[in-house]
């Protein structure tokens, strides 16, 4: 895969899957514009990249902040001219019963996790779509599929949402040449996941995932291997759960 050329846009690209996407893009030739509200992991992200002699810029951005959404696309637009590839990896999980789950809980979670990644995406889109050309990809997970294994219930219906809005966008965005998709990961070894109590016998292929074994799979659904897909959600779990 080459990615030459491309610009390609990494929230939550401090870390675990989207830290794995920025490495792997840019060790591809992509120029790497990290976004994190963990601004010095976004730069560190960055100085690593670039110091294996990439292209790559770490900026601070919470994708709950719609008016700083604008701000960060509209400068990425004016310093590179373009964007091809968004991936929209910020997102926080939560350990919660239905009892637990307060309005602020649950529209802390609705924010990062569904809104933030539709806005982020209205933003990059209006980008791309002057070069009639964009790859989308969203971060789902095995929880919006099968109603959760230690997660709440807040990020079930986040991440369930996840795959709704991205076929919507795969039908409006592809009249600009724009692709659209899901990856939901199932049990994979991030900082996110340090703390869950995931069993791992309950993975035919008995262990965790890694970040670049989900970052690989994102890099084939931006490639022009992947070009007739749109709208598809494609699991890497491991087994975990089979469509
Ligand atoms: N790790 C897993 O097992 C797993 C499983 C299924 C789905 N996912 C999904 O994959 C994505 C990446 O998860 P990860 O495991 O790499 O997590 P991670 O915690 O390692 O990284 C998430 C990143 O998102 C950033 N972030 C959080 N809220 C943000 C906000 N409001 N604005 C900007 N940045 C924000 C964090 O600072 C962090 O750098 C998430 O959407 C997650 O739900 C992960």
């Amino acid at each position: 895969m080459d990615f030459k050329g491309k610009i390609a846009v990494v929230t939550g690209g401090a870390s675990g899957i989207g830290k794995s996407c920025c490495l792997s893009l840019a060790e591809k030739g992509a120029t790497v514009i990290a976004v994190d509200r963990n601004e010095n992991g976004a730069k560190a992200v960055a100085d690593e990249i670039k110091q294996k002699g990439g292209n790559a810029e770490g900026l601070s951005l919470d994708i709950v902040n719609i008016a700083q959404i604008k701000v960060i696309v509209d400068y990425i637009e004016n310093k590179y001219s373009r964007i091809d590839i968004l991936i929209n990896c910020a997102g926080i999980t939560d350990v919660i019963t239905i009892e637990d789950i307060t309005e602020t809980e649950w529209d802390r979670m609705l924010e990062i996790d569904l809104k933030g990644p539709f806005f982020v995406s209205q933003a990059v889109i209006n980008v791309m779509k002057k070069n009639n050309f964009g790859k989308i990809v969203n971060l789902g997970s095995v929880a919006g599929e099968v109603g959760g294994i230690v997660v709440g219930a807040n990020y079930v219906a986040a991440k369930a949402g996840i795959i709704g809005l991205t076929k919507s966008l795969a039908k409006s965005a592809a009249k600009y040449g724009i692709n659209v998709n899901t990856v939901s990961p199932g049990f994979i070894d991030t900082e996110m996941t340090k703390d869950l109590n995931q069993d791992v016998r309950m993975v035919p292929l008995g262990r965790k995932g890694t970040s670049e074994e989900v970052s690989d799979v994102i890099l084939f659904l931006c490639s022009d291997y992947a070009r007739y897909l749109t709208g598809v959600n494609l699991d890497v779990n491991g087994g975990l759960h089979m469509n």
